[in-house]
């Protein structure tokens, strides 16, 4: 399939100069294989992220050359200079998705597409040169076949994948990068829904905003993320083990830890529904999120809405026992339910429920069995 896709990318092209177009040509057909022989390891998964493949996927790129040929080759240390400007001013970016090993043996991706996406939408607001995107896809699948040994089949145990993007400009001068490396890693990883972890406890803060407006909340970049810990530290403080990120005056619910957050409740109009914040620049468009606000307007059984919600009516609607649920969602855990937020020395809590009856439930059920390929779906991509 890759041999087929050739392409050429505008990366430079500035109206009132002289156009520069450069030729980058990162092709899935020129990949090279250096195949590693270390055993499989078969240590159990304890820790997120701590459990790594054999093999990784390194993809180069200079603004004199373009993108130099993939390369899937044994996992090992990165050698990079000190001065590079992703490690000074964070000019890096990733995604996360994960490989999945069905009944049927079969391994399997889900909505991949939709990361690549997400991933060239950081690559922009980084300035770091777009790729394209199904060739990028294809050297990421070729990478999970070649280790897809260390995915047994199983429903807890699956392979995170990690696509990772850096500037590997040698300089301390703030400049647009003329070097990065895209390479991408697989850690073995536990479904976090499979440890039964308990509801989550938010500390509803209103100290810390984890975005504004036209900022960069809604891409995955490093430097969104590495002083959040000094925002959990704080709610372990409180006895609560998430960060509920608000914005603005009227305190407006934007996102939970790491994750996008869903309302499920009975509105100020006595309508049931399920709400999510809008993508105004400042959610990051979860994959989760879209799918399940895809899967449940299928449903067609209540309103599900992508609007603005805020302290104060999530407040009341607790007060009023109009809420059901309340969840974060992500690919890491799937979905996460809320069992307590404490807001400005209150502490709020959400109704007990038979865990079958949830709606988290349903849809943890529903999304695993796409993945799994119990229910066939054009949302999965064949390893
Ligand atoms: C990754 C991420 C999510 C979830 O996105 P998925 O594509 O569903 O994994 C939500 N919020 C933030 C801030 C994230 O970084
Ligand atoms: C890779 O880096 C880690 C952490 O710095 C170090 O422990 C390890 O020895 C390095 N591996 C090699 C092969 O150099
Ligand atoms: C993301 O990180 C940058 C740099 O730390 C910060 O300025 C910004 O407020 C953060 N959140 C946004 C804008 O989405």
């Amino acid at each position: 399939m890759a041999d087929r896709l050739f392409i050429q990318q505008k990366v430079y092209k500035k109206t009132g100069l002289i156009s520069k177009l450069i030729l980058c040509v990162h092709q899935a057909a020129d990949l090279i294989l250096q195949l590693s022989s270390a055993p499989i390891n078969e240590q159990d998964v304890s820790a997120f992220g701590t459990v790594f493949t054999n093999h990784m996927l390194t993809i180069e790129w200079d603004a004199t050359h373009g993108w130099r040929a993939p390369l899937i080759r044994p996992f090992g240390n990165l050698s990079l200079h000190p001065g590079c400007s992703s490690l000074h001013y964070s000019i890096q970016l990733f995604e996360g998705l994960k490989a999945y090993r069905g009944d049927d043996g079969q391994v399997r991706l889900f909505r991949p597409m939709l990361n690549m996406e997400r991933m060239i939408y950081s690559a922009k607001k980084t300035c770091l040169p777009a790729f394209e995107p199904s060739e990028l896809l294809e050297c990421i699948r070729k990478l999970v076949e070649v280790d897809q040994d260390w995915l047994p089949q199983s429903n807890s145990i699956t392979l995170y994948i990690r696509p990772t993007y850096i500037s590997t400009e040698p300089t301390l001068a703030l400049t647009k990068p003329t070097r990065a490396l895209l390479y991408v890693i697989l850690s073995k990883v536990r479904s976090y829904a499979m440890m039964g972890l308990e509801d989550m406890c938010l500390w509803a803060n209103t100290k810390y905003e984890r975005t504004t407006k036209g900022g960069t909340g809604d891409c995955k970049m490093g430097c969104n993320y590495s002083w959040t810990l000094y925002a959990l530290s704080e709610a372990k403080d409180y006895g609560c083990n998430e960060v509920l990120w608000l914005h603005g005056d009227n305190h407006q619910i934007t996102e939970v830890g790491k994750m996008n957050i869903f309302l499920h409740w009975i509105n100020e109009d006595g309508e049931e529904e399920l709400a999510t914040p809008p993508l105004d620049g400042m959610i990051l468009p979860g994959v989760t999120r879209q799918s399940i606000l895809d899967l449940t307007r299928q449903w067609g059984e209540f309103k599900v809405t992508e609007r603005c919600l805020n302290m104060h009516q999530l407040c009341s609607a607790l007060e009023q026992k109009r809420v059901k649920q309340m969840f974060g969602c992500g690919t890491a855990c799937t979905v996460s339910p809320v069992g307590s937020i404490y807001y400005q020395g209150e502490h709020w809590y959400f109704p007990s429920q038979e865990k079958s009856s949830q709606l988290t439930t349903r849809i943890t059920k529903e999304l695993r069995d796409i993945q799994y390929g119990r229910t066939p779906s054009d949302w999965t991509y064949l390893v």
